[in-house]
């Protein structure tokens, strides 16, 4: 069997940036308290609460003399003034991309305009954006949700439209059509972040090629279920939190198995599963053998 890898595979840029600074931190010895866990990846919250990190879940719950971190998900404008109240030092790693998004949140408020959200109402990445604005809010999860609308409170209202970073990239384009022809006065911000446009593209062009797709990722988390979605529409698609996930019968009778990783897979998860998967077929296939073979 032939293992082909996706190149975009593992941690992007936001995720990279918010736990370099959180190891950062560690390593300097500070007590670092995560509002939430700082990525949708169980084991890599696991191996920096045994360096130290707290997860908090909510701004009462940071002890004294902890310095919290906000994750790459960002969150609501309340949770900056609360944060400011209590007199917490505070690291902001909300992803660049998101905040974006949070300051065109904030321009529709300006504007009088209502926000349309495509994506998760309750993923913390769309309750951050929703709380950027105290305007009209609509959050809708597809083309169905967004046709069901009744539309704005005042039909001369601006409409202003985004969509989580994650957001499926085939249900957003149908979403923003919608939008031109039914509100012609809609501003439409394409605000998919790139790393997610280039992880579902690949994810897509594997599972055309292979007869499984491995994804491998937090079960909660959004990106990762995204391409599990997007492998599925062509091939079998599976997901795995760990190599202790894999089931051998899964890979009877497959010639090619694609392999790709959520956005917040940390590279040694990523690397086990690679060695488990070619220790059951390949016997003495390395990792770097694997990555190498995928990019010829
Ligand atoms: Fe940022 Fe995109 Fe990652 S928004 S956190 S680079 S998935």
């Amino acid at each position: 069997m032939e293992i082909r890898v996706a190149k975009t595979a593992g941690f992007c840029f936001g995720v990279k940036r918010a736990v370099d600074l959180t190891y950062g931190l560690l390593n300097e010895g500070c007590k670092v308290a995560t509002l939430g866990p700082l990525i949708h990846n169980p084991q890599a919250v696991e191996d920096m609460q045994k360096k130290g990190a707290l997860v908090a879940d909510a701004i009462a719950d940071v002890p004294a003399g902890y310095e919290a971190v906000i994750r790459s998900h960002g969150v609501p404008r309340t949770v900056y003034d609360e944060l400011d109240a209590r007199g917490i030092t505070y690291h902001d790693a909300t992803c660049p991309f998101v905040q974006k998004i949070q300051r065109i949140a904030a321009e529709a408020e300006k504007a009088g305009a209502v926000l349309l959200v495509a994506g998760d109402k309750t993923h913390p990445e769309v309750q951050g954006i929703v709380g950027h604005t105290r305007g009209e809010v609509f959050v809708f999860a597809d083309l169905a949700e967004l046709k069901a609308w009744k539309g704005p409170s005042d039909p001369q209202k601006p409409l202003f439209a985004v969509a989580q970073t994650t957001f499926q990239v085939t249900k957003w384009q149908e979403s923003s059509e919608f939008l031109k022809k039914a509100y012609t006065n809609a501003r439409i911000f394409d605000t998919i972040c790139n790393a997610t446009w280039a992880r579902q593209q690949e994810a897509e062009d594997l599972s055309q090629k292979c007869d499984i797709v491995v994804v491998i990722g937090g079960h909660h988390s959004s990106n990762t279920q995204k391409l599990v979605q997007v492998a599925a529409k062509h091939t079998r698609a599976i997901t795995v939190e760990t190599a202790s996930e894999l089931r051998p019968e899964w890979f009877a009778d497959v010639k090619v198995a694609g392999v790709t990783a959520g956005a917040s897979t940390p590279s040694s998860i990523i690397e086990e599963v690679l060695n488990s998967m070619s220790a059951e077929i390949n016997d003495s296939m390395s990792f770097e053998e694997m990555l190498n073979a995928s990019e010829e």
